[in-house]
């Protein structure tokens, strides 16, 4: 299955999705990683992987944007989508041509936390335990189907930034693993 990568900035979840897709028992291939930000430090980092990337400013007209981006997607035959770190809103009539056909990580045990300040959030609360999420993506923000969640400790002087990492080590973990599922149901036609 043809995979876009579809980021905003450092891109680690990025770089980990397309070592998984080197794998030769893998079903997903990565051919393309598109940034809304022309500084994200992941666009360098899948240059230097050899994956195609674009930039394609958000600007102002969100259907603009995503019109672009549709257009560069079906262009390469991309079957399917990884939200990466992209921290741009897309509109229902973009997520429902892509329906079951992107997936985003998100740095909380949905459906706590959503939006985008899901771990100084989980901090604030109190909360013993936080994680990960999996899940497709549909126009209602962080609400899409769960695939697969990883939990991890809030620890009694965690930070935020101490904590997000301990996040993403699960992210790390479980993106590439749905990925696969996902491709490989792509390929065996039973998505
Ligand atoms: C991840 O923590 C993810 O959950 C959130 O954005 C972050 C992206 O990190 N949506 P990176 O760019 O993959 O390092």
């Amino acid at each position: 299955a043809n995979v876009a990568i579809l980021i905003s900035g450092s891109g680690s979840n990025m770089v980990n999705l397309i070592e998984a897709s080197f794998k030769p028992q893998s079903h997903a291939n990565v051919r393309l990683v598109i940034s809304n930000k022309a500084t994200a430090g992941g666009l360098k980092l899948a240059r230097a992987q050899g994956i195609e990337t674009l930039v394609i400013p958000h600007g102002t007209d969100r259907h603009v944007f995503e019109e672009k981006v549709d257009a560069a997607l079906r262009e390469r035959s991309i079957d399917f989508i990884c939200l990466a770190g992209f921290m741009r809103i897309l509109t229902g009539s973009f997520t429902n041509k892509w329906a079951n056909r992107i997936i985003n990580i998100h740095p909380s045990i949905l459906p706590s936390f959503k939006g985008a300040h899901a771990v100084p959030l989980a901090l604030k609360a109190g909360v013993k335990v936080t994680g990960c999420t999996a899940h497709f993506v549909c126009e209602e923000v962080d609400a899409g189907e769960i695939l697969a969640q990883e939990v991890v400790p809030v620890l009694p002087d965690d930070t935020e930034s101490s904590l997000h990492a301990r996040i993403q080590q699960k992210e790390h973990h479980i993106f590439p693993i749905v990925m696969e599922l996902v491709a490989s149901r792509i390929v065996k036609n039973e998505l």
